[in-house]
Order: structure tokens, then C-alpha cells, then sequence
């Protein structure tokens, strides 16, 4: 058996861990023999030198069974969930989980925690006063029999080598490896017991793959290890090249959330990505109904059960019904503490996605070590998209926060050029999946 060291040696040396090794490591991590100075060693190697598929397939495994899987009850529905690979205004699974439940479809979603300069579902969903996301799977089993669907997160009993991991990795510069985020995201996703998963992998300035070769690379491992491990997966890879939608932190993004649920006009390429995951969710549910999916979708959001099916859900998570009709001026952000301007007339051509992600955590809606609290409140509204046209001191983006706040300068943000911007399309499927 080697020791934790010689186990941190091999991947600095970019060798290949043996199974035997590598789940003793892992082991070794859960049971307090191997530290989290030696686990941040062995990540930061894993990040540069890359890990194999073996190594991969090993640590899904090991995240998948350091807990529970979800017991094989399925109330008579299809079971089908959505992951993204993160990014900065990523918010879809809060309006997809309702969406899909009153469509008749199971969805039991491990969500996680804020991820490096991007934002997580589970610390969007703390803006509720008293939800509880952290269950056991014989608990989360009758929220999902009574609503279809349920808020969740990794515990003791579900991916408990995850809510480790991804913990120590937010912190420590590790999270942009492909072998990493594979096994972060199937060792979650493959304990729900599922009929089908969505993947929303993401590219651009605001993505961990930040170009769309990488994400490609990314997307592909995960659909064979998904495949192989006995999920069909489905691939979209979605632009973000800025931050999706019109909102960025935590409250303000359940609320932007919230818009769509009610049938409410939002962010044209929030709505569509958002849509577009739910129709290949549905399609995956139910093959043999591939008709008018997107009109159901839409009839759902229109009619307000879909937003009566999230009220449901996060009742019986915990939120008090008294808060329910005040769930605007609870998500509502702070004072408008900051504008970033245009310092020029042109045509906004590139946004610096990591940066709105970064000055984020500074306002205190991201970690910067493992024991901060997340502030709820603080938010980005963004005002001008990639491709609008701008005028010399028109606002592009407003900062609320309710301390002082310093903003970066425009130019660590925004590029604006004088040519009209051509943008690519934002939503990309991939063969095979
Ligand atoms: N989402 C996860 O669950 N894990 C990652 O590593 C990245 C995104």
C-alpha cells in the first residue's frame, strides 16, 4: 500500500495511480489518515498533470459509494435530472426542478455549493429563510413522493467524499480539471438511480473549459463515463462567454428564477437555455412524446403550475408559508451601491465573465476560505449583453451591495469596439450524446 505521499508523488510526476492505491487514498481522506493539506497536494497535481479515465472511473465510483444511492422507488415515473458544469448567473436548475415535476417527471437533483468564481444552487437556495437541502435519501424519498422533485445536496448519506472535495476545491485553485469535474458530477449524479441526465457543459470567459475544444473534451469523458457507468446522458454545451441571464449572485438569481416560473418576460438567452435543457429533459423522460414539447413547457410557466410546483417544494423543504407572499422583498438585493459605465461608443464585443465571478465572492456571495459564511444579498444586474450597442456613459452594469464597493475599472470587464459583434450561437448540441 503506498502512503499519501508517494500517492501525490506519482501525479506530480504525471504517472498513473493504481486502483488499489487510489481508493486506499481516497479512503484514507474519509477516515482522517490522509490530511487536506495532502488531498489539496494530490487535487492541485490532478488539475495540472490530468488524471486517466481509470483514475476517473475510480474516484466516480468512490464519490458514488461514500454514500447511499437513492432506493429504486420510482412512484411510477421517469427519473431525470440536469447538471451544469458551472458558470456566473446559472440559474436554470432552480426553474427546471419544478418545470419537469409538473410534467410528471421525477427529479431528485444533488445540487452543490458556490465552485470557484462561479455560483452554486445550493447557496442560491439559503437566500429561502429555513430550507433544509441536506437530507438522507430515505427522507428525500417522500419529498419526492409527494412533489416529484426536491432540492438536495451532497450529505452523510449521499457523495459524502464529494461534499469534501468540492468543499476543498472551491478554495484551492483545483477545480478546472476535466477529470475532476467528471467525477464530481457522475459520482453525484449516478447515486440518484436516474433513467437520463442532462448535462449543460459551458465554455467561455465565465466557464471552467473556457474554450469550447476543452469543453468538447469535457463533455465527451462525461458522456462516456456516464454511458459506461449505466446512464444515458445527453450533452448541450451553452455559450458563457457572460453570465447568463440578467441577474448574478444568490438571492437575486432565485428571484430572476422565480420571473420565469410565473410566466414572466426574462432574459431572452435565460429563457432559451433554461427551455432548451427542459425539452431534452423531457425528450430523454419521454421518448415516445417528442411532440409540441416546448409548447407543454411554456403552457406550464404560462398557467402557474409550474410555479405553484417550486411553492410545493420548497414548503416541504422547510420555508414557512408565511414567506411565501414575500419572497420579493426577501430575495430583493441591496442598495445600488456602484455603474460601470461605457467609456466609449461602440458595440459591447467581450465580457469578462471570471471577473463579475471573482468581484462577486469579494461582495461576499463566494467563499474565500472554507469557513466563510456567504452573504445572500449582494448582486450584478447586468444592463447591456454582448452584441448591444452602447453610447458613451451608458450604464452596463449596476452593483448592489450593502457595504462600500469598489468596482474594477471597465476595461478589466468589458471590450467595446467600433465593428457591429457577430455572436456565434449559444447553444451547441453534441453528436452522439
Ligand atoms: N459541478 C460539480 O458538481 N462539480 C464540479 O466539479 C463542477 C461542477
Amino acid at each position: 500500500m503506498k502512503t499519501p505521499v508517494e500517492v501525490i508523488e506519482i501525479k506530480k510526476r504525471g504517472g498513473n495511480i493504481a486502483q488499489r492505491d487510489l481508493k486506499d487514498f481516497l479512503a484514507g481522506y474519509m477516515q482522517g489518515s490522509v490530511a487536506d493539506y495532502q488531498m489539496s497536494a494530490f487535487l492541485m497535481a490532478a488539475c495540472i498533470r490530468g488524471l486517466s479515465e481509470e483514475e476517473v472511473v475510480v474516484i466516480t465510483r468512490c464519490i458514488k459509494e461514500s454514500g447511499n444511492c437513492r432506493p429504486k422507488e420510482n412512484f411510477g415515473k421517469p427519473v431525470v435530472d440536469k447538471h451544469s458544469t458551472g458558470g456566473v448567473g446559472d440559474k436554470p436548475t432552480i426553474v427546471l426542478l419544478p418545470l419537469l415535476a409538473s410534467m410528471g417527471v421525477l427529479v431528485p437533483t444533488l445540487a452543490g455549493r458556490g465552485l470557484g468564481h462561479t455560483g452554486g444552487t445550493v447557496d442560491k437556495l439559503e437566500a429561502l429563510p429555513g430550507i433544509k437541502q441536506q437530507y438522507h435519501w430515505n427522507e428525500a424519498q417522500k419529498l419526492l413522493e409527494k412533489n416529484g422533485a426536491a432540492f438536495l445536496t451532497q450529505s452523510d448519506d449521499i457523495a459524502r467524499l464529494d461534499k469534501r472535495l468540492y468543499a476543498l476545491r472551491d478554495v484551492t485553485g483545483t477545480v478546472d480539471s476535466i477529470g475532476l469535474i467528471t467525477s464530481s458530477i457522475l459520482g453525484k449524479k449516478l447515486s440518484e438511480e436516474l433513467d437520463g441526465l442532462v448535462l449543460d457543459v459551458k465554455y467561455g470567459s465565465g466557464a471552467f473549459m473556457t474554450t469550447y475544444e476543452d469543453a468538447k473534451s469535457l463533455a465527451e469523458l462525461l458522456v462516456k463515463i456516464s454511458t459506461l457507468m449505466g446512464t444515458v446522458a445527453k450533452v448541450l454545451l451553452t455559450d458563457m462567454n457572460e453570465p447568463l441571464g440578467e441577474w448574478a449572485g444568490n438571492g437575486v438569481e432565485v428571484m430572476e428564477a422565480v420571473r420565469m416560473l410565473r410566466g414572466e418576460t426574462v432574459e431572452p438567452r435565460f429563457y432559451e437555455v433554461t427551455i432548451s435543457l427542459a425539452e431534452a429533459m423531457y425528450q430523454l423522460a419521454f421518448p415516445g412524446d417528442c411532440k409540441n414539447v416546448r409548447e407543454k413547457l411554456v403552457a406550464k410557466l404560462q398557467s402557474g403550475e409550474a410555479y405553484e410546483k417550486f411553492l410545493a417544494i420548497i414548503t416541504a423543504q422547510g420555508v414557512e408559508s408565511e414567506t411565501l407572499g414575500k419572497l420579493d422583498g426577501i430575495l430583493a438585493p441591496p442598495k445600488l451601491a456602484g455603474v460601470l459605465r461605457a467609456d466609449r461608443t461602440g458595440y459591447v464585443s467581450k465580457v469578462n465573465a471570471h471577473a463579475l465571478g471573482t468581484l462577486l465572492i469579494k461582495m461576499g456571495a463566494g467563499r474565500k476560505v472554507l469557513s466563510d459564511k456567504i452573504d445572500h444579498k449582494p448582486g450584478l444586474r447586468f444592463l447591456k449583453k454582448r452584441g448591444d450597442k452602447v453610447e458613451k456613459g451608458e450604464a452596463l452594469l449596476e452593483a448592489y451591495a450593502s457595504k462600500e464597493l469598489e468596482l474594477p475599472q471597465i476595461s478589466e470587464i468589458y471590450t467595446i469596439t467600433d465593428e457591429e459583434v457577430k455572436l456565434p450561437p449559444y447553444i451547441n448540441r453534441l453528436e452522439k450524446s
